[in-house]
This record gives C-alpha cells, sequence and structure tokens, in this order.
C-alpha cells in the first residue's frame, strides 16, 4: 500500500501546531503496517534547505505565477516530495503569515498549488510511483479531491481528507475560480461554493472518499450546528463516511526515560527525576521553590479555542489554594497580556514565558503536577497525551478530544483505580474553579495521585492503534 500524504506542516520541519506533529509521526508508525508513505510538502526554505538526495521529478512551466520544480528526496525522517515554487513558498517565518502579521494575500493559490500537485501525482504524473491512496489534512489540503473529481482523468487514487480543526476552513472569493483551474460548474451547491465564495474545506469534505477527524468525540460534535461552524449539514450528509481516529505521540521525542530535552529523566517506577525538571521549570520562570506547593502548567496556543481568556478568573482560587502556576505560550495579544500581567502581580507563584520553546515545553510535562485544558472545543489535543506520559495529571475541558483520552477521577473511577485525570464541563471559569479544587484536593491525597500518575504513564498514547486505523480505511478506499 503506498500512499500520498499532503500536508502544510511537519514537525521536525515546520511547525504551528498539532498538525505537524501528526503529520510527521503518522508515517514511520503506518510503516509498520505495511504502508509506505510519501509526504507532500510545500518548500518553504526550511524544507528545501533541509532536503537530502534531492531529485528533480517534474518541472512545472507554469504552476498558478510561475515556474515549478517537483522534487525528491528526504528530511526529517520523512520521505518527502517537495513542491519547490519560488514565487509561492521562498519566504521564512510562519507558513500562513506575512511579516505585517497578516495572512498571506496569495494563500488560496499557494495551497491550491499544492493540492494541484497531490491531485496530479494521485492521476499517474510520475511513471515510477503511484499511490493507491492520497492522504489530504485539513483546508491547506482539501481542493485535491475536487481536482480529482472535475478533471477528466482516470480515477488511480483513493482519497481521504483528514480535518484537524473545523474553526479553519479556508474561504476565499468566488473570482478566483478561474485561476484555481477549477471549471465554471463547480462554482454550485453541489461543488466547491460556500457561501457565496469558495471553500476549500467544504470542496474536501464534498469530495473525499472519506473524512477522518481526529477523536471520534469530535467527529459526533461536528454534526451539530453548535460545533458544525456551518460545515455540519454536509457532514451530517456524508454519514458513515466520517470517522474519528484519535492522535498518538511519538513516544520516541515523549519517552521520560530517554527525552534528552528534559533536566532529570525519569520512569513510572522512580519518579525522583521529576524533581530536577521542576527545579529547571521554576529556575526559568522566577518560582519560588515549594516542595509542597500543587504546581500547574500550562503548555498551549493563548487563544479563545484554548479557553485562556477564562485564566484570570480562575487565578485567585488556584493560589488560595497554595499552587504555582507556569504558563508557556503566544497568541492573542490581550491574553499574552494578561498573563503577563498576572506574573508580575504575583512574582515566586505565577511565572510564565511568552514564546515557543520545545525543550521547555518538555520539562513542563516532566516536572509539573498537573496540565490545564480549559479547551472551548478541541479535536484531538496533544499536550494532555503528553502529560499522561510524563506523569502530569491532565485537567481537562471535557469535549473532544479531551473527553475521549482523559479517566476522570469520579468516586467510581477512583474506587476502581482507573482514573488518570479531571474533567469538568462547560469551559466556564467557574467549572474551571472547581476543578482546580478538585485538583488540590486529590493532589494531597498522595496515594490516590501517585496511583493516578502511574495509570496514566502505563497508558497507551502511542500511534500503533491509530496506525492500524488509518491502515484498515486506506485498504477500503483504496483503487
Ligand atoms: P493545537 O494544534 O490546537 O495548537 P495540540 O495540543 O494538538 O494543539 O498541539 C500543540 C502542539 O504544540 C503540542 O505538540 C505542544 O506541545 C506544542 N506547543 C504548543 N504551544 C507551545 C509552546 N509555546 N512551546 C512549545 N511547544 C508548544
Ligand atoms: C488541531 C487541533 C488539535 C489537534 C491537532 C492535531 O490543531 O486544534 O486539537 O490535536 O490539530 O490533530
Amino acid at each position: 500500500m503506498d500512499v500520498l500524504s499532503v500536508a502544510s506542516e511537519a514537525y521536525p520541519l515546520v511547525k504551528t501546531g498539532g498538525l505537524a506533529d501528526v503529520v510527521g509521526a503518522l508515517p514511520a508508525a503506518l510503516a509498520e503496517e505495511g504502508v509506505r508513505v510519501r509526504t507532500l510538502l510545500p518548500g518553504y526554505p526550511g524544507v528545501t534547505n533541509a532536503l537530502r538526495d534531492a531529485q528533480t521529478v517534474w518541472t512545472f512551466e507554469h504552476m498558478f505565477g510561475g515556474p515549478a520544480r517537483l522534487l525528491a528526496g528526504q528530511a526529517g525522517g520523512l520521505d518527502l516530495f517537495v513542491l519547490d515554487a519560488p514565487h509561492l513558498f521562498a519566504r521564512y517565518g510562519n507558513p500562513y503569515i506575512g511579516p505585517g502579521g497578516h495572512d498571506w494575500p496569495d494563500n488560496p493559490l499557494r495551497f491550491a498549488a499544492l493540492a494541484r500537485v497531490g491531485a496530479s501525482i494521485a492521476q499517474g504524473l510520475l511513471p515510477a510511483w503511484q499511490p493507491n491512496v492520497v492522504h489530504g489534512h485539513d483546508w491547506q489540503a482539501a481542493l485535491l479531491p475536487a481536482y480529482l473529481f472535475y478533471d477528466a482523468a482516470p480515477r488511480r487514487a483513493g482519497s481521504v481528507i483528514t480535518v484537524h480543526n473545523l474553526a479553519f476552513q479556508g474561504q476565499f472569493p468566488r473570482e478566483l475560480l478561474a485561476s484555481l483551474g477549477l471549471p465554471p460548474w463547480s462554482y454550485s451547491l453541489d461543488g466547491v461554493e460556500y457561501y457565496g465564495a469558495i471553500g476549500f474545506l467544504k470542496a474536501g469534505l464534498r469530495f473525499a472518499d472519506a473524512i477522518t477527524t481526529v477523536s471520534p468525540t469530535y467527529a459526533t460534535e461536528i454534526r451539530t450546528p453548535e460545533a458544525g461552524m456551518g460545515l455540519d449539514g454536509l457532514l451530517r450528509l456524508r454519514g458513515g463516511s466520517v470517522v474519528g481516529i484519535l492522535n498518538g505521540i511519538d513516544d520516541t521525542v515523549w519517552d521520560p526515560a530517554t527525552d534528552k530535552l528534559l533536566a532529570g529523566r525519569f520512569t513510572a517506577a522512580d519518579l525522583s527525576g521529576r524533581a530536577t525538571n521542576r527545579a529547571a521549570v521554576g529556575a526559568r520562570m522566577g518560582l519560588h521553590a515549594d516542595p509542597d506547593a500543587p504546581l500547574f502548567a500550562i503548555i498551549s496556543r493563548l487563544t479563545w479555542q484554548k479557553g485562556m481568556d477564562l485564566l484570570p478568573a480562575a487565578i485567585p482560587t488556584l493560589l488560595a489554594e497554595g499552587g504555582q502556576l507556569a504558563v508557556l505560550g503566544a497568541g492573542d495579544g490581550e491574553i499574552e497580556a494578561a498573563v503577563r500581567g498576572a506574573a508580575a502581580e504575583h512574582p515566586g507563584r505565577i511565572g510564565c514565558v511568552i514564546g515557543y520553546d520545545e525543550a521547555l515545553a518538555h520539562q513542563m510535562q516532566g516536572g509539573a503536577d498537573a496540565l490545564l485544558v480549559p479547551s472551548r472545543f478541541e479535536p484531538c489535543g496533544l499536550t494532555q497525551l503528553s502529560a499522561l506520559r510524563y506523569g502530569t495529571i491532565p485537567v481537562v475541558a471535557r469535549t473532544g478530544g479531551l473527553a475521549d483520552t482523559v479517566i476522570d477521577a469520579s468516586p467510581m473511577a477512583l474506587h476502581a483505580k482507573v482514573a488518570t485525570g479531571v474533567q469538568f464541563t462547560p469551559a466556564t471559569a467557574e467549572m474551571l474553579e472547581s476543578a482546580i479544587l478538585r485538583t488540590a484536593t486529590l493532589y494531597r491525597d498522595t496515594a490516590a495521585w501517585r496511583r493516578m500518575q502511574t495509570n496514566g504513564m502505563g497508558t497507551d498514547v502511542s500511534w500503533r492503534d491509530p496506525a492500524r486505523r488509518y491502515a484498515a480505511l486506506y485498504r477500503s478506499v483504496a483503487v
């Protein structure tokens, strides 16, 4: 089975969020299932510069405004095709946003080009390599099944679209239709039209053979008007073609016994190395050394989706329970300012690093007591999975993948010794406060806490089971 994965980011080459983690880790897990994956990425400088043994396998004279080459090679542990189109992708920094903080105005052309090339490979562009399935991720790859549908070419691969976040849909003016290489008749309710514009994700959901999203609960939620963000009707129409497959994490990158980014390594049997990480985080964030204070951590985009605006209201409760708080994140300017303000107001008890820091994220997972994830919606979420693996107790809103991956410390779950964290619903400041109170109470019960840590660390959060599910899905749509 040969699969072409098409995406706009992949760890460790280019990452703005969990999408990159998934695209980067799934190929190795699928190899164990007999699936060979090659990944098609845009030729950003960070990708083309990292490419080893690059060969030009195709040249395009006109690729949406300029010449382009398709390169094949390896980088970041992945087998890659890279769309080297300097007029579209030779730009440093964030892959979607220009220096002024706004989306690149030609984003529709940039990602239509990515999907266009993916579709051509599916149609047999490369005599030496023909995939059985093309798997596109998010709106950036979602025009791919539409090209397969409207092209007058025989079908040579099945198609899968994965929704990582329905909030990002890729909606662009209808005037672009011809420049995207789509025929006039594709602009219809039953085609790529979406609320008077062209909808990339809509098109993908309409034409893909199978649709997946990254947790079973999110797959159910997005069929409702409350969480469907305008696409619930179409998703209901696609019925059984929409399935939820949970994400995993790369358990070679996230292994507390071998993780080189940690200050201290540890195992489920001997957690003593956690104290070294806690000290490192405390030193970095200016927290008082206080071994009795439960240390709450946040590693997140600082956005409304993640419930980060709820934090200020919950901080008095956290402090009254004797807790400390360490925040690592970046995003919304107002939320960043609120977090900085709270740290300035409570020096030694609240600390923050505004920015992106991979090593610090690992040390926080390896040293904090609890991880707060109060998301309003969460397709899957990866930080609670790393927390489980590192003995940090996840305290999460009961939504999407957070609902599917954490076992709440209810009286029965504690009695049955299966609890791994704390859940609350809805994601409001009041319920976050109650969850912090419950967590602090549990923390004082040393035996129950230790048991939850052991349970979490024993949970299989790897890609093994999800990879089996993707492999079975590929077999069901393969051509
Ligand atoms: P999303 O993709 O919605 O942001 P996920 O939980 O799926 O959320 O993935 C977030 C990923 O980004 C995780 O790998 C997490 O560790 C990482 N991450 C988020 N913020 C930071 C940060 N400020 N520094 C380092 N890593 C971060
Ligand atoms: C998106 C979602 C997140 C998910 C990630 C990877 O960024 O917000 O919940 O874990 O994609 O699938």
